[in-house]
C-alpha cells in the first residue's frame, strides 16, 4: 500500500513568555492509502498540534510532512494551501460551521471554493447530507441543529471534496456515547465507502481500538503502536 501521508522526524516547540515547552521531539509516521488511524495520548501531549502540522495549517520547527508523495516543507503558503484544500479535510471538536449558512450551504462552500459548479456541489452535498440521515435538515441553520447532527454536516463538509485524507480532532469530544458512537461509525463508514485515510485523535479507547491502528503519543515521541 502506498502512504497518502508521512512524517519524517518532526519536532515543534513554542515559547511560551520564558518557558520553551518541547512538545513534538522527532514525530514520523505513516498513514497508508485507505488507513484509518487512531491518535491517543494525555492531554497536552501535542495530538492537536500533530494534526496542525500534518494538515499543513502549521509549520513544524523541523522535519517534513510528505502528503500524497509530496514534500511540503520546501513549500510556500500558497502551494501548501492548495494541497490542503484538495487532499485534506478536517474535523474539529466544535463542529465550527457558518452559523448563519443552512446545513446544505454548509457543505456545498468549500467545494464552490475549489471550483466546482453550483450544480454539482449542490448535488454532492444533497447526496452525502441524504447518506448521513439528515435529508430533513438540509435546509437548518447550525443552530437549529443536534451536535450529532451538527457533527455529521461537518463530517459532510470534510468529505464534500473528496479528500484523500482526513484529520479528525476529538470529533467525538462533545457528545455523550451513544451520540459520539454513532457519529464515529458515519465518519469510519464514509471514509471506508469513499477510500478516505483518516487520522482521528481521541480520548476514548473503545472508540481507538475500532480503528485498523492506535498511535499513543507521549513524552514528545510515538511510543508505538498498541
Ligand atoms: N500556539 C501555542 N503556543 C504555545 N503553546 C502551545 C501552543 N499550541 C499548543 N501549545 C502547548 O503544546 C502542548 C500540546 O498541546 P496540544 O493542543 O497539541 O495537546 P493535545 O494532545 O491536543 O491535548 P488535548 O487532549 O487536551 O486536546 C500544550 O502544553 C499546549 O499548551
Ligand atoms: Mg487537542
Amino acid at each position: 500500500m502506498s502512504n497518502i501521508a508521512e512524517i519524517n522526524d518532526v519536532y515543534k516547540s513554542f515559547d511560551q513568555g520564558e518557558h520553551h515547552l518541547e512538545i513534538l521531539k522527532g514525530i514520523s509516521l505513516n498513514i497508508a492509502s485507505g488507513e484509518i488511524v487512531a491518535l491517543v495520548g494525555a492531554s497536552g501531549a501535542g495530538k492537536s498540534t500533530l494534526l496542525h502540522i500534518m494538515g499543513l495549517l502549521e509549520r513544524a520547527d523541523s522535519g517534513d510532512v510528505i502528503i500524497s508523495g509530496v514534500p511540503t516543507r520546501g513549500l510556500n503558503d500558497i502551494k501548501r494551501t492548495k494541497i490542503r484544500r484538495h487532499e485534506i479535510g478536517f474535523v474539529y471538536q466544535f463542529h465550527n460551521l457558518l452559523p448563519e449558512f443552512s446545513a446544505l450551504d454548509n457543505v456545498i462552500m468549500p467545494q464552490l471554493v475549489a471550483g466546482v459548479s453550483n450544480r454539482d456541489a449542490k448535488q454532492r452535498a444533497e447526496e452525502l447530507l441524504d447518506k448521513m440521515g439528515l435529508s430533513e435538515r438540509i435546509t437548518h441553520l447550525p443552530s437549529e441543529l443536534s451536535g450529532g447532527e451538527q457533527q455529521r454536516v461537518a463530517i459532510a463538509r470534510a468529505i464534500a471534496n473528496r479528500p484523500r485524507l482526513i484529520l479528525a480532532d476529538e470529533p467525538t469530544g462533545n457528545l455523550d456515547e451513544k451520540t459520539g458512537n454513532d457519529v464515529m461509525d458515519i465518519l469510519l463508514n464514509m471514509s471506508k465507502e469513499e477510500g478516505i485515510s483518516a487520522l482521528i485523535a481521541t480520548h476514548n479507547n473503545t472508540l481507538a481500538h475500532r480503528m485498523d491502528r492506535v498511535i499513543l503519543l507521549k513524552d514528545g515521541k510515538v511510543k508505538g503502536n498498541i
